[in-house]
């Protein structure tokens, strides 16, 4: 009988590690794709489209792609969008993620000019995905700045703010009946650090430690206004939700010294804590230590006031609280040593940044310099940004790997794998996740790296002027894990 009983107990414990390793998402977790609206819509000065940063960057030799390509055509999804969805289809997906075309909607990007034609077509490609039970997740934001704005000096001038805000009604006013999930920024790090503190992106400013503090607190600004417009006036009858979404990689200390430790939270302030801090934290405004740095660095240099501007305190009470998720664009991650230029990044401050990351020999490689697999990176993410900014609902809001042209995609499936199960174990921490979405549906315009790294389930032939579509491997392998909600191996 005892004997019988330990046996019993044995099984059951077989049984449940068993059923432990092949952990399954919650039934209500929602899974999709992302995609943004210059990458993928072509159609670039189509039915009363104005100029935006790229369109203008590009075609004025402003900005240098590596393969000298655009985003006039892409994946022409202006023309596609039915067949874009009948893959989503395919894959089985509950979300879409895509992005507006604010130049589109709004041509010179003032709003007293609405563009029909761009609210007609984003309304088809709303209806479309509604038909089929695909909600919609809206970004308003994905770096195409209309070009008339930015000759006002972009996210530098203070009143970018209003005009966001303004643009956000014709917005929230003409799809908020239909689309209940909103994000207004896609990336602030990434908009103002390599838009304006750099060259790599439009509007290929390169004024670092100046040009992108201003627009950081800016965006901020401009973020806040529009959720704050979307609480007064339509959330009560519209009932959606309204998010921000940042790119955050997991930067670790190299050693455990004292020194590396300090220059990861200080790159990490100077990365996300900037864009993050006001809006999530308690206290609001800059993080403290980082916004010393910059003050105590700026009258070295002899400046008369930080290069990093200030919030009053009305600000940081206007800001604070603004958002009801986090949305995490996660890729990798990589280690970082303070003898690698840390704190902020005038360049004669930091001896010639861009600042070397440090990866070990066996991590595998994309065809991303920058992108390189982490083991567990997207629960190391996560768990803590869970631990900073506890009980926010998170949506991993893009998620992916890149490959050359080409249908076999064996990594990309080894590392979705990989990141799906660093999901699951960030949920059994109690990270409150809420959703996944895979970057990208299919091939896409990749901003200064043109066509030539392709993040697609789908691949996407830009030489056929017809931009057929067909899945690759990792659109199989996707597929099953919406269907049956498990990792299979
Ligand atoms: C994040 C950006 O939001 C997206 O536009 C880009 O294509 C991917 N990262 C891959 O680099």
């Amino acid at each position: 009988m005892k004997t019988g009983l330990l046996c019993l107990c044995i099984l059951i414990t077989i049984c449940t590690s068993a059923s432990h390793q092949r952990r399954k998402f919650p039934e209500d977790f929602l899974f999709g794709v992302s995609t943004a609206a210059y990458q993928i819509e072509g159609a670039w000065n189509e039915d009363g489209k104005g100029e935006n940063i790229w369109d203008y960057g590009i075609h004025n030799g402003v900005g240098n792609i590596v393969d000298m390509s655009n985003g006039d055509v892409a994946a022409d999804s202006y023309h596609n969008y039915a067949r874009d969805i009948e893959m989503m289809r395919e894959l089985g997906i509950d979300v879409y993620r895509f992005s507006l075309s604010w130049s589109r909607l709004l041509p010179s990007g003032f709003a007293d000019n609405i563009n029909e034609a761009g609210i007609a077509y984003y309304n088809r490609l709303i209806d479309e995905l509604l038909k089929y039970n695909i909600t919609p997740m809206v970004t308003l934001y994905h770096w195409d700045l209309p070009q008339k704005l930015q000759e006002l000096g972009g996210f530098a001038n203070p009143l970018l703010g209003n005009w966001f805000e303004d643009y956000a009604r014709v917005v929230f006013r003409s799809f908020g009946d239909r689309v209940k999930l909103w994000i207004t920024f896609n990336e602030p790090r990434e908009i103002c650090l390599d838009g304006y503190g750099s060259d790599n992106k439009a509007p290929f400013l390169n004024a670092a430690g100046i040009a992108d503090y201003i627009c950081a607190k800016h965006l901020v600004i401009a973020h806040a206004k529009a959720y704050r417009l979307y609480v007064n006036e339509f959330k009560s009858t519209q009932k959606g939700k309204c998010g921000i979404t940042f790119g955050v990689s997991s930067i670790l200390p190299l050693t455990d010294s004292e020194e590396d430790r300090l220059a990861v939270e200080l790159r990490r302030q100077g990365d996300l804590g900037i864009y993050t801090n006001p809006i999530f934290s308690k206290e609001g405004g800059f993080p403290k230590e980082f916004a010393e740095r910059v003050a105590m660095k700026s009258s070295e240099q002899g400046y008369q006031r930080s290069r990093l501007p200030e919030f009053s305190d009305k600000e940081k009470e206007f800001v604070r609280g603004t958002s009801d998720f986090f949305g995490v664009n996660h890729y990798g991650g990589s280690f970082l040593s303070a003898t690698d230029g840390i704190d902020d990044r005038v360049p004669s401050l930091n001896n010639d940044a861009p600042v070397a990351y440090h990866t070990p020999d066996d991590w595998p490689k994309s065809v991303s310099s920058w992108l390189m697999q982490m083991p567990n990176s997207l629960n190391i993410t996560l768990a803590r940004l869970h631990a900073d900014y506890n009980n926010i609902e998170f949506y991993v809001t893009e998620n992916g790997w890149s490959t050359y042209k080409g249908l076999n995609d064996d990594d990309r499936v080894r590392y979705f794998r990989a990141a799906w199960e660093s999901a699951l174990d960030a949920i059994e921490h109690g990270v409150n996740l809420k959703g996944y979405m895979a970057w990208s549906l299919m091939d896409n315009f990749e901003w200064a790296q043109g066509y030539s790294e392709r993040f697609g389930l789908y691949e996407v032939d830009f030489e056929d002027p017809a931009r057929t579509r067909t899945p690759r491997k990792s659109a199989f392998i996707y597929k099953n894990l919406l269907k049956t909600r498990y990792v299979d191996h």
